[in-house]
């Protein structure tokens, strides 16, 4: 190591201890000039050898902020949401789901329950038993490197006591308690400073500095509930792993438990909620079993073996100003209920739905009514109701209309949906730019720069018509972009370099885009992977236009996608306005085939289960599948690449017999599929 190099290590150690005494314990051992000398020291070396400053280095991030918005980084393993539980009965379900997907019987299961606090989960990332780096959840793939901030966290340990695993992410909440909130925030309005509006906000605002200074002035918690990657296991039951965290130096929340009976334990935790030093909105309940949560695995973004069993909503009343009708992209007209401003649970509502035109009905709701609110968890309130009483006298019954607002087509109600839709399709500029803002959104094209603002104003202004004018309109039109108020050079640069790149896609994320009805990330996946090809894709729904409902409902039975969403495609396909679209869009763009992507190892290998298997359910084994990117049909033929066969196997054994597609026993398979995941075999 050259001498500077050794001089920073030295120097940005020294800084990290320090700011970690002064930031985080309030308890400095070096007078502040003494400080700002080593600081100096440590700058004027970084400023003339940048290239020596690894880009993690806490002692470059906490002292300066950076210039610009905070660093991506990738997590291990994805961070997901919970799927919520609002009554016993949905509780049982989620417990009789885990049952019938593992095959066990009705002996009771054993949960960890903690409470859930509403706050911002975090993933700390430590090596060799040191702390490395932290993001914030983002999109669940990619986080914001929030290192420097967390490492002014009093809750967060800089170094694990032995023994650690090589590597572990470690997940938790950042919160505020009650206490600190309020004494926060009336500092703050002491000051002349910015307030916040709930504790959650608080956390948020709070820990999304680009200043780490600011961070470490702020009253942040931290209680550690969950794991991420990591190189080892460190325990058999999730109840040993928060042992372990707390052996580690972690908060973990004392309330969490061992239970059986969680009904027993939600109705103690509600009584005691009031009492504890911060807001929960519910109680999270994790399969104990850490092996059953693997074989559980997750479908969509959560997983299946936990849940979060909310307290029930909660309820205020109010005078319905007015009913907006707000329009998506497929033409669903969703009327808005306009309030006066009404205090629901610590949170302040204006805008609540009332989800069709039948529910208005129903509960006979009219504009000048006084209505009962609910809130439960982060949902949209909703309006449950009318308190008959207060009705004012010679109030009008409200009339859904009949036109659309944005662009006077007839609104229609298609059979057999309770949805209204404007039946004026690309000519209504309101369905126009709600596609756009799905075209750009984060499942999607995920353009940098380009929001659901500015494409408003673009649209508005008709400098993006259709998704490819993204593509063909706007690069030229760079120095016009700069020159628009709150834009400028830099800005327009950077945005047409986010469009640059996303003129390469994946076929997933490309079919997503489309906003076709129906058609969310999960199905987008699901086509992509069976027809793996854009060109594939496009000629084949092209034919679907033409083969009829019996031949689509087939498509719908071998896509496992269902006949809906078969028909959904051939519609969209058949209106000549969307393929000129979409082969307009399809010429500016590389679009990647589906296994290219790095999608799983089984990736587009059709793979049939038969007979009785004997350490796998039926949805297990096909979870297992598709996990690897497998699609599971259920008829062998020329197309089948695996059949896996259990006990009293019938004639789909045969038939794969005779066509010479590959057979595996159910031991094969598991070894084949452990093999492919990288794991061990055992479940
Ligand atoms: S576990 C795959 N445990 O709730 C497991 N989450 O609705 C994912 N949360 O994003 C999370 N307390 O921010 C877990 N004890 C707890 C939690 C908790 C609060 C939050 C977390 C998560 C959200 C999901």
């Amino acid at each position: 190591m050259s001498g500077v190099a050794a001089e920073l290590a030295r120097l940005g150690a020294e800084l990290a201890h320090h700011d970690r005494l002064y930031h985080t314990l309030d308890a400095p051992e070096i007078t502040d000039a003494a400080y700002d000398a080593l600081r100096r020291r440590y700058n004027d070396l970084a400023a003339t050898h940048p290239e020596l400053i690894a880009a993690d280095d806490p002692a470059a991030a906490v002292g300066a902020a950076p210039a610009s918005g905070f660093a991506k980084l990738r997590h291990g393993v994805p961070m997901l949401s919970l799927d919520n539980a609002f009554g016993p009965e949905d509780f049982t379900e989620f417990c009789a789901r885990i049952r019938r997907f593992l095959g066990l019987d009705e002996a009771p299961l054993a949960f960890v329950a903690e409470p859930k606090i509403d706050g911002l989960s975090i993933s700390l990332t430590y090596e060799a038993g040191r702390f490395t780096q932290a993001a914030t959840r983002g999109d669940g793939t990619e986080g914001e490197d929030v290192t420097a901030n967390l490492h002014t966290l009093k809750d967060v340990p800089l170094a694990l006591p032995a023994p650690f695993p090589a590597r572990i992410e470690i997940r938790g909440e950042v919160f505020m308690t009650k206490a600190d909130f309020l004494a926060m925030n009336a500092a703050q309005e002491k000051a002349g400073e910015k307030t916040f509006a709930n504790p959650r906000n608080a956390a948020a605002g709070s820990l999304r500095q680009l200043d780490a200074r600011i961070t470490a002035s702020r009253p942040l918690s931290l209680f550690a509930y969950a794991q991420g990657e990591a190189s080892e296991q460190v325990a058999e039951t999730h109840w040993d792993y928060l042992e372990r965290l707390r052996a580690w130096g972690f908060q973990v929340n004392p309330l969490s438990s061992r239970i059986t009976d969680a009904a027993a334990f939600q109705a103690e935790i509600a009584t005691t909620r009031g009492l504890l030093p911060y807001d929960i909105d519910g109680v999270v309940y994790k399969l104990d079993d850490l092996a059953l949560q693997r074989r559980l695995g997750f479908v969509g973004r959560a997983p299946r073996w936990a849940i979060a069993w909310k307290f029930p909503a909660e309820q205020a009343t109010t005078v319905l100003e007015g009913i907006d009708i707000q329009l998506g992209r497929t033409g669903a007209l969703t009327p808005v209920a306009r309030l006066a401003p009404v205090n629901v649970g610590g949170v302040l509502v204006r805008n609540a739905t009332l989800h069709n035109a039948d529910e208005i009905a129903r509960k006979d709701i009219r504009i000048g009514d006084t209505v009962i609110i609910q809130r439960a968890g982060d949902v949209i309130p909703q309006v449950v109701g009318i308190v008959a009483e207060r009705r004012p006298p010679g109030i009008a019954p409200y009339a859904f209309p009949a036109t659309c607002p944005a662009c006077g087509s007839a609104v229609l109600r298609p059979p057999g949906e309770v949805v209204m839709r404007c039946t004026g399709g690309l000519a209504c500029p309101a369905q126009v730019e709600e596609r756009l803002i799905h075209f750009v959104s984060r499942g999607a094209f995920d353009i940098e720069g380009l929001g659901e603002k500015t494409i408003r104003e673009f649209h508005a202004e008709g400098l993006v018509k259709s998704p490819a004018d993204i593509f063909s309109e706007l690069p030229p039109r760079e120095p016009d972009i700069a020159a628009r108020e709150g834009w400028g050079e830099l800005s327009a640069r950077n945005l047409m370099a986010a469009i640059a790149q996303r003129r390469t896609i994946g076929l997933a994320r490309f079919i997503f885009a489309l906003g076709i009805r129906r058609i969310g990330e999960a199905n987008a996946k699901l086509l992509a992977r069976h027809y793996g090809s854009y060109a594939n894709w496009r000629t084949q729904m092209q034919a679907a236009v033409t083969i009829g409902a019996e031949a689509r409902s087939d498509l719908g039975a071998i896509l496992g996608i269902g006949t809906a969403i078969a028909q959904e495609l051939a519609e969209f396909f058949a209106e000549p306005h969307n393929t000129a679209a979409l082969d307009a869009l399809a010429a500016q763009l590389t679009i990647l085939d589906a296994e290219a992507q790095g999608g799983g190892e089984l990736s587009g290998k059709n793979v049939v289960f038969t007979g009785t298997l004997e350490t796998l359910t039926r949805p297990e084994a096909k979870a297992m599948a598709e996990k690897l990117g497998a699609r599971v049909t259920d008829s062998v033929s020329k197309k089948t690449d695996l059949v896996i066969v259990g006990a009293d196997a019938g004639s789909k054994a045969r038939k794969a017999a005779e066509l010479g597609v590959r057979i595996l026993t159910e031991a094969e398979w598991r070894t084949l599929a452990a093999a492919r995941a990288g794991m061990d075999g055992t479940p």
